[in-house]
């Protein structure tokens, strides 16, 4: 007790700042942590599930159920990012850690953005691929998301190219996302991946 010090503050004024359920300007509050890793592992998981399930033969007990999972989950991540854009929304988002730069900065943003659109538009390829036979897509037996355009001319291999082109865009994005977390944890040695995992700080 009374020893730790960060940036010139010296322990009788700090207090543990508790990690509430919303964004502060210090760091991200649960719900926004707890969706940015569930849709991380979603993805990871529906990308790995995807690549699996297109090299299955005709005779294979997968062949159908794995693009069912795929399908029903795809959807149910769609309702998942719409909570998660409104949510974003209706919160302040951390400052950035202090150092870095103009470029770095609008690098990074631009990323984030870049992540939701892809991740959208991956979502409405992948409907649009389900849905070209006109057929809707059965969630799990619990419910049914029906069809609307399915009359474009080869729309399931157009949409399921540009399905895969969007995947792979989206992996290489997040692969230098990672990256660029990591550095900043591990050479910077910043908070920036510490408020993404929720690990508090000590402050006045
Ligand atoms: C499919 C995988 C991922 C997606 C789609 C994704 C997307 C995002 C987005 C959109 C943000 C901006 C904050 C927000 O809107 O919630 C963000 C922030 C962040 N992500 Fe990811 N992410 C993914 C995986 C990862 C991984 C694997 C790591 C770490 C190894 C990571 C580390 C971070 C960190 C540290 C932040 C906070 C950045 C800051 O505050 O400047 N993400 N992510």
């Amino acid at each position: 007790m009374g020893s730790y010090n960060e940036g010139g503050l010296t322990s009788p004024a700090r207090a543990e700042q508790p990690l509430g359920l919303r964004n502060t300007r210090r760091g991200y509050g649960v719900l926004a942590i707890a969706l940015h890793w569930l849709v991380a592992l979603v993805v990871f998981g529906l990308f790995i599930l995807g690549v699996w399930m297109t090299g299955l033969s005709y005779y294979d007990e997968w062949y159908r159920r794995a693009p069912d999972i795929h399908k029903s989950i795809g959807i149910l991540l769609f309702f998942v990012m719409l909570a998660r854009v409104v949510w974003r929304a209706s919160n302040v988002q951390p400052d950035d850690e202090p150092g870095i730069g103009r470029l770095q900065r609008r690098l990074a943003h631009g990323a984030h953005r870049f992540l939701y659109v892809l991740l959208f538009l991956l979502m409405i390829s992948g409907y649009f691929i389900s849905t070209a036979d006109g057929r809707p897509i059965q969630v799990f037996g619990l419910f049914a998301v029906p069809a609307t355009v399915s009359d474009i001319p080869n729309q399931e291999d157009i949409a399921g190219a540009v399905h895969w082109y969007l995947a792979l865009t989206l992996i290489a994005i997040v692969g230098l996302h990672a990256a660029a977390a990591l550095k900043h944890h591990f050479i910077d040695r910043d908070r920036t991946l510490k408020k993404m995992l929720g690990v508090r700080s000590r402050t006045t």
